[in-house]
């Protein structure tokens, strides 16, 4: 297991920042390697839960912050969105069915098309989710023996 964190400026042009940071962290994991379209996707999805941390919560105010951790499994990686109470005392991350004429209402369903598992964080205001993929295996404890040199004839 790996696990790294960090804090984000309020502020629209960190929504990028959130993303590279989680891309960057993606592509040296130490003990396992993150498939490329499993980081790609993490970095689209942490995007999302950013740009909701600016702009439907406290988060967005000035000198306020968001913050990630994200924490790397063999086959796994869980990804949580922490913000601030959001403007609207009863609004909570919830992913809806934008009409195709709506100009918002994907960010999450995109979240929820491309996670394993995601949902509100249980004991703190914001969001996580996790995204899986079938790990390399590893060496083979037993050690398979060399191959036989061939015979000469
Ligand atoms: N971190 C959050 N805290 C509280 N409520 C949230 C949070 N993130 C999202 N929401 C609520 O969930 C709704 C759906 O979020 P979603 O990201 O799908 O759409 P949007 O942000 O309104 O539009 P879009 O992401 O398409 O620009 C938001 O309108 C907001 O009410
Ligand atoms: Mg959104």
């Amino acid at each position: 297991m790996t696990t790294f964190a960090t804090a984000f400026v309020g502020a629209p042009e960190q929504v990028g920042a959130a993303r590279r940071w989680l891309s960057g962290v993606l592509g040296h994991t130490p003990e396992t390697h993150v498939p490329d379209d499993v980081r790609d996707a993490a970095a689209l999805l942490v995007s999302e839960c950013a740009a909701n941390a600016i702009q439907h919560t406290h988060s967005g105010r000035p000198g306020r912050s968001f913050s990630l951790s994200v924490r790397v499994d063999p086959g796994r990686v869980r990804v949580e969105a922490r913000n601030r109470r959001p403007y609207d005392a009863l609004s909570a991350p919830r992913a809806r069915r934008a009409a195709p004429d709506e100009e918002n209402g994907r960010g999450l369903a995109l979240v929820r098309a491309f996670a394993a598992e995601w949902g509100p964080l249980a004991l703190e205001h914001g969001v996580f989710f996790t995204l899986t993929w079938q790990p390399d295996p590893g060496p083979d404890p037993g050690g398979t023996p060399p191959a036989a040199p061939a015979q000469a004839a």
